[in-house]
C-alpha cells in the first residue's frame, strides 16, 4: 500500500493486524470515569531523570508519541499538559487505532494534539519539526528494522532531548517465543484472522502442563483472556508477524547504534542490580567492581523473567538528573505516596515505620523525629534548603553534616526504586503541573 501522499508503506501485514485489533483495546467511553496513568510519562519522573528537574513545560515543549496506537501516552501526557501551550503529535499508520485515541481526546475535552496516521519510516518526509520528548512504546521491535527506526526517532530528537522507549525482553519471553514456534507449525497458513485466533485458543486449552507456555500462563492471562485484552492481546503476543526481543547488553548495542545512551531504566528498576539480590560482601565488592553495563546484563540473567525493557534514553554527554546537592531542590513523593506528605510525615513517629513498595523495589523508612518532619516537607515546593534549615531547628541533637548524610542516603534509596524525586522550587504548578488538579488515579 502506498499512503495519500505516496510513500511506501512499510510491513502492510503489520499495519493490517492494528487495524484489524487496535492494540491496547480501549472503550472511549470509559474516559468518563478514568485516566489511565503510565509511570513513566509522568512529567515529575521525566523532569527529575531527564531534565534536572529544571524544565518549563510551557516554553513549547513538543512531544512526539510514535506508534501511539489506541492513545494511553498521548491521553495521559495532554492531561498533564493542559494549559500549557505544548504540543503533542500522536503518530501511527493505523487509522483504527487513531480514531480511537482521537474519540478518547473528544471525550475527555483535550486540544493541542495533532494526530497523523502515517508510517514511522515516513518520518523524515512528514514535515513534524523535532521534539522534547519522544515516547515509542512497544514500537521499535515490530518494524522491519528496529534500528533504522530508532536513527529516525535520534534525528527528531532536540538537543537536550529524551526519549522513552519500550523493547521486548529476551529471557522473560522465552516461552512466548516457544509458542509462536509452535504455531507457525500448527495453523494452517491460508486460515484466516479469525480461524487463527480460534485454533490459538483451542491450542492454548489443549496444552500439556509441561508446556513452558502453560507455566508462564498466570503471567499472561491478563494479555489474552477475553475479560483482558482480549484478542488484540492474543494477536499481538502470540500471532504477531514481526517481533524480534532484546538482552540488556542488546539494548546498549543498539543505543549505541543510533548515538543514544540509556539514561535510566524505568520499570522494575531494582531488577537491573544484581545488588539488589546479594548480601554477600565479597560478592558486592566483586559486583561494584564491574561496571554498569556488565552489572545490568548480570542482573537480567539472575532476575530471568523481565519480559520488556522500559527505559529514557537520550544523547550521551548531557547532564540529566537531578542533584540532591543542589539544595535549591524541592523533593517530592512520587507514586502511591504522592501529595501524602502531610500524612506520611505524621505517621514516622519514634518506634513507627512506613514501607514504600512499587514495581521498582521496596523500602522501609523508621520513624524518627528528623524523618517526621522531612517527609512533611516532600511536597514539591520547599527548597532543600529550607526543609535542613526546619529540621535542624526542631531537632535539637542532630548535626547539619549528619542530617544531609542521612537525607542523602534515603534519597539514593527511594529515588532508584521511584518512590522520590527532586524538581527545581517555585517550579511546581506554574512550569510543571499541579497534579491535584488531575483526575485521580485509578
Ligand atoms: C503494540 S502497539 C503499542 C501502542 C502504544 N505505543 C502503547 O504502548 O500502548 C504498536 C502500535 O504501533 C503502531 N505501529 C507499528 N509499526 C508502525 C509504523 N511503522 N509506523 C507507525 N505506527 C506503527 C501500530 O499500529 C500499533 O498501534
Amino acid at each position: 500500500m502506498t499512503d495519500p501522499r505516496g510513500n511506501p508503506d512499510h510491513l502492510p501485514e503489520i499495519r493490517a493486524q492494528y487495524e484489524a485489533l487496535p492494540y491496547p483495546p480501549r472503550d472511549p467511553a470509559d474516559e468518563r470515569h478514568r485516566l489511565i496513568q503510565r509511570t513513566a510519562d509522568h512529567l515529575l519522573l521525566l523532569n527529575h531523570r531527564c531534565y534536572r528537574g529544571a524544565r518549563d513545560f510551557r516554553d513549547g515543549f513538543r512531544v512526539l508519541v510514535a506508534g501511539g496506537g489506541t492513545g494511553d501516552s498521548t491521553i495521559y501526557l495532554a492531561e498533564q499538559l493542559r494549559g500549557f501551550g505544548a504540543e503533542i503529535v500522536h503518530l501511527d499508520f493505523s487509522a483504527a487505532s487513531l480514531a480511537i485515541a482521537q474519540e478518547r481526546a473528544r471525550m475527555r475535552g483535550l486540544d493541542g494534539i495533532s494526530w497523523v496516521r502515517d508510517s514511522l519510516m515516513n518520518l523524515p518526509r512528514l514535515g513534524l519539526g523535532s521534539f522534547d520528548y519522544i515516547n515509542c512504546t512497544g514500537v521499535l521491535h515490530h518494524l522491519e528494522s528496529t534500528e533504522a527506526g530508532l536513527r529516525l526517532l535520534a534525528g527528531a530528537l532536540r538537543p537536550g532531548g529524551a526519549m522513552l522507549l519500550m523493547l521486548y525482553g529476551r529471557y522473560g519471553r522465552r516461552s512466548v517465543y516457544d509458542m509462536q514456534e509452535l504455531l507457525r507449525g500448527y495453523l494452517p497458513p491460508d486460515a484466516n484472522l479469525q480461524d487463527k485466533l480460534r485454533l490459538t485458543r483451542a491450542l492454548l486449552a489443549a496444552l500439556p502442563p509441561t508446556h513452558s507456555f502453560h507455566r508462564d500462563l498466570d503471567f499472561w492471562r491478563y494479555e489474552i483472556s477475553p475479560d483482558g485484552l482480549g484478542d488484540a492481546g492474543l494477536q499481538d503476543l502470540l500471532l504477531h508477524g514481526q517481533d524480534r526481543c532484546f538482552s540488556v547488553p542488546d539494548i546498549h548495542a543498539l543505543m549505541d547504534s543510533a548515538g543514544l545512551e540509556v539514561i535510566a531504566f524505568t520499570d522494575r528498576a531494582s531488577d537491573y542490580d544484581p545488588r539488589t539480590h546479594v548480601r554477600d560482601p565479597g560478592t558486592v565488592a566483586h559486583l561494584d567492581g564491574l561496571g554498569q553495563r556488565p552489572r545490568q546484563a548480570i542482573a537480567e540473567l539472575m532476575t530471568s523473567d523481565i519480559n520488556s525493557h522500559e527505559f529514557y534514553a537520550g544523547r550521551p554527554g548531557e547532564t540529566r538528573v537531578a542533584s540532591i546537592g543542589d539544595e535549591n531542590n524541592a523533593l517530592i513523593l512520587m507514586g502511591q505516596a504522592q501529595g501524602r506528605h502531610r500524612e506520611i510525615g505524621a505517621a514516622l513517629a519514634p518506634g513507627r515505620s512506613v514501607t514504600f513498595s512499587g514495581r521498582s523495589g521496596t523500602a522501609t523508612v523508621a520513624g524518627n523525629p528528623a524523618n517526621r518532619v522531612l517527609f512533611s516537607l516532600m511536597d514539591g515546593v520547599t527548597p532543600l534548603s529550607e526543609v535542613y534549615r526546619r529540621v535542624l531547628a526542631e531537632v535539637p541533637d542532630i548535626t547539619s553534616i549528619d542530617l544531609r548524610r542521612g537525607v542523602h542516603d534515603l534519597y539514593r534509596v527511594l529515588e532508584a526504586q521511584g518512590h522520590l524525586c527532586l524538581l527545581e522550587a517555585g517550579s511546581y504548578g506554574s512550569k510543571v503541573p499541579d497534579y491535584s488538579r488531575l483526575p485521580p488515579a485509578q
